[in-house]
């Protein structure tokens, strides 16, 4: 079980201070690719307009654009929560990027109170991701966004 308040600790600490959102982004992906266990892909969508664009990650090359209204990572933009997906392929709309997914996890990301982006997380493993994941990260998302976006 990952340690996620250490988790959270460790990441604002990368990132404070440090007024860079794609080199900050970077090394998140970097970080929480290298922690948890079972991912192929850790990353970020930021918010244009009605459009998620593909930010900095980790794990093989993914969709570049996903309108809102479209996949997990939309899903969890429209409802501004977080979307825990133990079988992708019963997810109605989810977008395959890497068809060795089997679960997904999505965080939204804010400014102001407002969905700025995504964090998006896969796993080749069927349910990899439980509540503890969900809460833990957002514990991490909580931590991180406002250095993120100030
Ligand atoms: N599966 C996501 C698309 C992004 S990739 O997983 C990296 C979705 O359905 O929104």
């Amino acid at each position: 079980m990952t340690d996620y308040p250490s988790l959270a600790l460790e990441a604002e600490a990368l990132v404070a201070g440090v007024p860079h959102l794609i080199a900050n982004l970077s090394n998140l992906s970097a970080l929480i690719h290298q922690t948890l266990p079972d991912l192929n892909w850790a990353g970020f969508y930021l918010l244009e307009g009605e459009t998620l664009i593909l930010g900095p990650f980790q794990g093989k090359p993914a969709c570049i654009e996903i309108p809102v209204s479209r996949g997990v990572c939309g899903a969890a933009v429209r409802e501004d929560r977080p979307q825990l997906v133990p079988d992708v392929h019963a997810f109605a709309g989810h977008i395959a990027c890497d068809c060795a997914s089997r679960s997904e996890l999505v965080i939204p990301l804010h400014q102001n109170g407002r969905v700025v982006g995504v964090l998006d997380l896969d796993s080749p493993l069927p349910a990899r991701f439980d509540e503890a994941d969900r809460d833990g990260l957002l514990l991490l998302t909580r931590a991180v966004e406002p250095h993120l976006f100030p």
